[in-house]
């Protein structure tokens, strides 16, 4: 799924980035150009890195999802 459409980036992406150290949506946005242009995927992304980081949690920051 597309997150944000102004730079085509993907949700695929933003995991990646996550599970490569990317905890905060201004490292999002340093790695991936997330919402440098008009910025309506900022909430769709902060909800995919909350997600990401119950998910960690519950498994353990071994078990990475991507
Ligand atoms: S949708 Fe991400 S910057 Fe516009």
């Amino acid at each position: 799924m597309i997150v944000c459409l102004c730079n085509a980036i993907s949700e695929r992406e933003i995991i990646q980035a996550a599970n490569e150290g990317a905890s905060t949506l201004e490292h999002l946005s340093d790695r991936l150009n997330l919402g440098a242009c008009c910025g309506a995927c900022m909430d769709c992304a902060a909800d995919c890195l909350a997600s990401l980081k119950n998910i960690n949690r519950k498994n353990g920051d071994s078990a990475k999802i991507l």
